[in-house]
């Protein structure tokens, strides 16, 4: 079940956010710390409006909420909201009152028992989850992951307490998004959302985005789980790339991003979810290759791997990121239009783009910020490069590739090809994506260039990814 968060200043104001996500979820939470003032009478009114069973939470400062009040004031109200129609209260592990447990049980409404920690994951996690079961209907524990070695143990509570079916365990936080949208896999009965742009807890995503982009409700113990590792990843556009495919192809499977501190601990965690394999993005496009069984001759040439999946039973390494290049520039190659290329940057992307444009026997020029990467990266590759302030005597290009992170937003400002004059004859391709007109574009566009998007080498290598993944053709889109 997918559970929103309701946080209207009112109760109408919450009504209507209810009436706008209500095809996405199943659960509702009433956060009355949201509440400006609380009106019992519309409370009672938002009840007999919504459908589906509502959670009670008066949530303190130092739990994630506002209230800020006194424990007595705080008890009192819990206490009357127990007149009304909810199906659950949420009561923190430290409320000790009597009263209130036989109030709920005499009225049928169920506790949600909840633990927050804001700071990291208490090393008993186990236990509590199981002191809090003993003491409500369902243990509800919200921890603050400070590592995937925290990740790992939030998913071993699906196989730890299995016994418990009536749990929800939930890392906040960037770390903790993958226990969100595999709330299934850690065992949970629930997770929680908020409506877009009004994020309740750090790492709630909205229930659009969890129920049609994840379709994190359908997740069940045969769904085959894929992912994109990086640092960060969070803006990554990948999930939308393989996610649809698989709804369109009746794949059982999902995509998820992970945020990596440490390659190694994530292939432990691969073995935990028998991940089938993920996208590999900055930083770890070297780091994964000591820990694969194959690698493919383009990840051996350019010694980076962005596509990691296993293959009888080993993990093996290929580039898409070598042929999503070559894509949108296929016909050019092809009739060997392109014979001189500029590539600006030496980096992990700028070494993929080098060895596939010099496998179609393109003469390289290298410029970048660094001279020395430029100069190391053109002698591996029978290159040749220029400094920065050189890049005004490059001349007769039929193609020039941004490669660098300046110009990705936010620093929309930087154009790292501002020393170059364009002609207006070169194909202008940058690998930025955000935004989709960089300045670097914008200025081969004003020249008459013709150009390519990061979007269309993005698209093209998830397309292969795809392919790697699952030995499916990419889904054609539906005629609509
Ligand atoms: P990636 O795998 O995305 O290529 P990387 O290996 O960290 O990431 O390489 C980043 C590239 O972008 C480098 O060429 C870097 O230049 P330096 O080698 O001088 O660091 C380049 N880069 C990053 N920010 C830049 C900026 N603001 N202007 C110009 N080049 C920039």
């Amino acid at each position: 079940m997918l559970c929103l968060s309701l946080t209207g200043s009112d109760c109408a104001k919450s009504i209507i956010q209810y009436e706008k996500h209500k095809e996405a979820i199943q659960l509702v939470e009433l956060r009355i710390d949201y509440l400006e003032t609380i009106k019992y009478e519309e409370i009672k009114g938002l009840l007999s409006l919504i459908p589906v069973p509502v959670i009670a939470t008066y949530r303190r400062v130092r739990d994630g909420g506002l209230y800020e009040g006194s424990e007595k004031v705080r008890c009192k109200v819990l206490n009357s909201l127990l007149d009304l129609d909810f199906s659950y209260i949420d009561l923190e592990e430290d409320i000790k009152k009597q009263e209130l447990e036989e109030k709920a049980s005499k009225r049928s409404i169920k506790i949600i028992r909840s633990y927050h920690d804001m700071e990291g994951v208490p090393t008993d996690l186990f236990l509590r989850i199981l002191k809090l079961h003993k003491r409500g209907d369902v243990a509800k524990i919200a921890v603050t992951p400070q590592s995937l070695e925290d990740i790992m143990m939030i998913f071993k509570v699906n196989k730890e307490l299995k016994d418990i079916p009536e749990k929800v365990v939930i890392g906040m936080g960037d770390l903790g998004i993958p226990t969100r949208i595999l709330y299934k896999k850690t065992g949970s009965m629930f997770t929680f959302c908020s409506p877009e742009g009004q994020e309740v807890a750090s790492g709630h995503l909205s229930p659009e985005i969890m129920h049609d982009l994840y379709h994190a409700d359908r997740v069940n113990e045969n769904t085959k789980v894929f992912g994109i590792i990086g640092n960060p990843v969070m803006h990554t556009s990948s999930p939308k790339i393989h996610n649809p495919a698989f709804d369109q192809l009746g794949l059982n499977s999902i995509y998820v991003p992970f945020l990596v501190d440490d390659v190694r601990t994530f292939f432990q965690l691969a073995d935990l979810l028998s991940i089938q394999g993920f996208s590999v993005t900055v930083p770890f496009k070297q780091q994964v290759l000591p820990y694969l069984g194959k690698i493919s001759r383009e990840v051996k040439l350019i010694g980076s791997c962005n596509t990691v999946f296993k293959s009888n039973r080993v993990w093996k390494g290929v580039n898409t990121d070598f042929y999503g290049f070559l894509k949108p520039l296929q016909e050019e190659l092809d009739s060997q239009r392109i014979r001189t290329a500029l590539v600006l940057g030496a980096g992990g992307a700028a070494r993929s783009v080098v060895w596939a444009l010099r496998n179609y026997y393109c003469r390289v020029v290298i410029v970048n910020r660094t001279a020395d990467k430029a100069r190391l990266l053109a002698e591996q590759t029978g290159s040749s490069w220029k400094t920065v302030e050189e890049l005004d005597s490059v001349h007769d290009i039929d193609l020039i590739v941004q490669t660098t992170s300046g110009g990705m937003s936010p620093y929309d400002d930087v154009d790292p090809s501002s020393g170059y004059e364009f002609t207006g004859k070169e194909i202008a391709y940058d690998l930025v994506y955000k935004p989709k007109v960089t300045k670097f574009l914008k200025r081969a566009e004003q020249a008459g260039c013709r150009e390519i998007f990061g979007m269309d080498m993005l698209i093209a290598q998830g397309i292969l990814q795809f392919e790697s993944f699952t030995g499916f053709n990419y889904p054609q889109k539906k005629e609509s």
